[in-house]
């Protein structure tokens, strides 16, 4: 059997432990969107350790960051030699699509350039590049991996991507970057290579589908696909057609900017904030609390077309008095105008422990409404802290 792990709020949604269970059934992980901006939490025997760009497989697994995916060289060699501590057998299990677009230093300038510009307007990215990179690539301007395999042509693209960037960042030192980039291409050139899979795959996707750039709320979304129908495609893998885990908060949470129907502020928030330690893995930031948003949810189910649902941190509520939930809006649910939704939030009880009562209406209220079974739910960062229901 494929599968693929999708987030079906606004990331964070606990994705990478996810993957991490769901690694151990089947032989390879692969990536095929996002980049340095996604930032999956995972426990190795213990061990609190973030991915970026490695697929959150174990050591008995194939890893395969496919064409889709953004590569930032240097996170990519820093995140291989921390994994090496733990698993020094990784690198050897890695292999990169020499499709990968590649993030320069130009485009994490041009982020940063770019969301200064918009100034209230700015997404608040995690000013990684992705966007800017995207973008390049759209010109046909941007590198890909295989452009690395000649000094010459790589030289050429980085002048035009200096000279096509030069009236938002002013001048760049091409030798300087070129020199930096090739210095960290060579430590993974042996591992540049596309996969040929025979085995189950388990695909690794980013983000989530409310910061899908076509189905999220644009313009406050990432710029690669989040949504499970894409895998094929930035994958290559065509023949496996993947069985889909949607994975959803108990709550819901949101880093940088762009609507949240059901965010609260009060001390309720920060109530929230701390007990699910809901500080971004990536940046550090602070992330937005609120309700868990069943209207929503419903949408992100039916866009990924999800095959088996999961909930978690449902622990983190432990203890609430109450707990809200937004079961309709007063008016029509569109993503791109969630701006001026008016959301209904009402709270149901709360609970001790997942074996309340409380707990199990909870549950039924989110069936009801997203029209599924939850069919796993999650209650603690460890890999084996999830059980079927
Ligand atoms: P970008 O992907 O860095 O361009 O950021 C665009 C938006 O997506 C911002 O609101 C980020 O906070 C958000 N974002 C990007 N990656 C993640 C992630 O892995 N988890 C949660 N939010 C993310
Ligand atoms: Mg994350």
């Amino acid at each position: 059997m494929n599968s693929i792990v999708v987030g079906l709020q606004w990331g964070d949604e606990g994705k990478g432990k996810i993957v991490q269970h769901l690694s151990k059934s089947h032989d390879w992980v692969v990536r095929f969107s996002g980049g340095p901006n996604a930032g999956h939490t995972i426990y190795y025997n213990g061990q609190k350790f973030i991915h970026h760009l490695i697929p959150s497989g174990t050591k008995n697994n194939k890893l395969f960051i496919s064409r889709g995916t953004l590569v930032d060289l240097e996170v990519l060699n820093d995140e291989i030699k921390s994994m090496e501590r733990i698993f020094p057998e990784i690198r050897n299990n890695i292999y990169i699509s020499a499709w990968c677009r590649v993030i320069s230093p130009i485009e994490k300038d041009l982020d940063i350039k770019i969301e200064e510009l918009k100034g209230s307007n700015a997404v608040g990215t995690t000013k990684r590049g992705i966007g800017p990179t995207v973008a390049d690539d759209a010109h046909r301007a941007g590198l890909r991996i295989f452009d690395f395999f000649s000094e010459e042509k790589l030289r050429r693209k980085l002048t035009t991507l200096a000279l096509i960037s030069k009236p938002l960042i002013g001048d760049v030192d091409v030798d300087n970057i070129l020199e930096s980039l090739l210095k960290e291409f060579k430590k993974i050139k042996v591992r540049v290579k596309e996969a040929s899979i025979n085995g189950s795959v388990l695909f690794e996707a980013t983000q989530a589908i409310m910061l899908d750039p076509m189905y999220g709320t644009y313009p406050y979304v990432t710029s690669t696909s989040c949504l499970p129908s894409s895998a094929p495609y930035f994958s290559g893998l065509f023949n496996k057609n993947p069985e889909v885990f949607g994975v959803f908060k108990a709550y819901t949470t949101r880093v940088g900017s762009g609507p949240f129907p059901t965010e609260i502020f009060d001390e309720e928030s920060e109530k929230l904030r701390k007990a699910g330690g809901e500080f971004g893995s990536t940046t550090g930031r602070s992330r937005r609390c609120g309700w868990i948003d069943l209207p929503l949810l419903k949408y992100a189910c039916d866009v990924a077309n999800v095959d088996h649902l999961i909930m978690t941190k449902a622990d983190v509520l432990n203890g609430f008095d109450r707990i809200g939930v937004c079961q309709e809006y007063e008016g029509e649910v569109l993503p791109y105008a969630l701006e001026s939704a008016r959301p209904k939030v009402d709270y149901v009880k709360g609970w001790k422990n997942l074996q309340d009562i409380a707990f199990k209406d909870f549950l039924s209220v989110i069936e009801r409404i997203v029209k599924r079974k939850v069919e796993y739910i999650s209650f603690g960062p460890k890999e084996e802290d999830i059980k079927p229901i």
